[in-house]
């Protein structure tokens, strides 16, 4: 996939609308008071709305919310982010009642440079997530230009997302040029050598990455629940421990893989386990491969621990993704808070994928450290996994 995009620097749009595709889709408090639970992607917003209201655009940004499926869902609308996003930007921002209904056509057609027109949750209509070309015109229509800076959402080949580019001229925003610069730069054009630290509980949902890293990655670290398959796959016991009996085969295979590329695959060589999954379980720590019936493996030990700090210490790059293990328990957080620790102290670019990991530095105080936090959780997995990814295909080429 080229990732040598136009932005919004390469585009005129003084006096101009702009269809600006956003990744509003933040955390909403479960009793359905509306309230905002983090903002961090309203706030990665922020650059590109403020550096295309600086240049004199109106800005129609527009974003999905959750999976309404088409139909209006009061509990998904964008209002609370609208809200949100006045008070972060210092001024008014003018809520549509829909996508691209009567209301938001009226409220685009009189909007005028400086101001903010924010459209309802685009999958409150059918067509977003058919990318219906009917549906993209019509957003399309609203507007001049289309920027976008939804990294999240760029894996989905959506009307909003993907659609529109086929009615205007579309170029990138700062969020999506950043994510570009740094998982592309890491994944096209290492500084080696690079280090791929893999957790998560499953194999099956981290084949992808795998695979895609074990073309790239000079080491290949595993950790996380999914551990546990490769230490089955080889013989090991692993007690009541998270297992994916399908892909022992699989995890093999990736280990001989490693081997005739030359690709230094470190697995645990010690676990902390437990005696039930509960924060005041009974632990103690084993040898990899000798969990005994009755336990079950939560976190990396401390000889693991560090083997894997030391591999991190002198790399170039170091991509992250899914925690070493149960980080949420504060027993069990041991190993995710050891590795890093060590990719604070390291010169390497870090660069974090979203979701857990991202979360997981957040919660242990360790993201103001790090080089590049990814805003997407599924994106950057597709992203890390080599996959075309169609939100960014579909912008204009430098
Ligand atoms: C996300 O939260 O990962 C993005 O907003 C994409 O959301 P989706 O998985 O509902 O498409």
């Amino acid at each position: 996939m080229n990732y040598n995009k136009k932005t919004v620097k390469d585009v005129d749009v003084k006096g101009k609308k702009v269809l600006l595709r956003c990744d509003f889709n933040v955390p909403m408090a479960k009793d359905g008071s509306g309230v905002i639970t983090d903002d961090k992607r309203i706030r990665a917003a922020l650059p590109t709305i403020q550096y295309l209201l600086d240049q004199g655009a109106a800005v129609i940004a527009c974003s999905h919310m959750g999976k309404p499926k088409g139909e209006v869902k009061p509990e998904l609308s964008l209002k609370p982010v609208a809200v949100r996003l006045g008070e972060l930007l210092g001024k008014d921002i003018i809520m549509a009642a829909d996508v691209v209904g009567p209301d938001a056509q009226a409220k685009a057609a009189a909007l005028q440079p400086g101001q903010v027109l924010l459209l309802e949750n685009t999958r409150f209509e059918k067509g977003e997530t058919k990318n219906d070309p009917a549906l993209a015109k019509a957003m399309a229509g609203m507007a001049e230009v289309y920027v976008s800076d939804a990294f999240g959402a760029v894996h989905r080949a959506h009307a909003s997302t993907a659609g529109v580019a086929d009615y205007l001229p579309a170029v990138s925003g700062f969020l999506i040029q950043k994510e570009l610069d740094f998982i592309g730069g890491a994944l096209a054009n290492p500084k080696r050598p690079l280090v791929a630290i893999l957790g998560g509980s499953k194999v099956s949902s981290k084949i992808g990455v795998i695979n895609n890293l074990l073309e790239i990655a000079d080491t290949i670290i595993i950790g996380g629940g999914m551990a546990y398959t490769f230490s089955a796959a080889q013989g090991g016991t692993v007690g009541d421990s998270l297992l994916e009996e399908d892909w022992k085969d699989y995890s093999l295979e990736m280990i001989q893989k490693a081997k005739d590329k030359g690709v230094k695959l470190l697995l645990p060589v010690d676990t902390v386990i437990a005696d039930a999954f509960a924060p005041d379980a009974n632990s103690k720590v084993v040898k990899a491969g000798e969990i005994p019936d009755g336990w079950q493996g939560l976190d990396i030990g401390p000889e693991t621990v560090k083997l894997y700090c030391d591999a991190v210490a002198d790399a170039g790059t170091v991509i992250w993704n899914g925690p070493m293990g149960v980080f949420e328990f504060a027993a069990f957080a041991k190993g995710t808070e050891a590795v890093a620790e060590a990719l604070s102290k390291t010169n390497a670019i870090t660069i974090i994928g979203g979701g857990d990991s991202a979360a997981a530095v957040q919660q242990l105080g360790y993201a103001d450290k790090m080089t590049h936090i990814s805003t997407g959780g599924g994106a950057s997995l597709e992203f890390m996994e080599g996959k075309e990814l169609p939100g960014v295909a579909c912008l204009l080429d430098q």
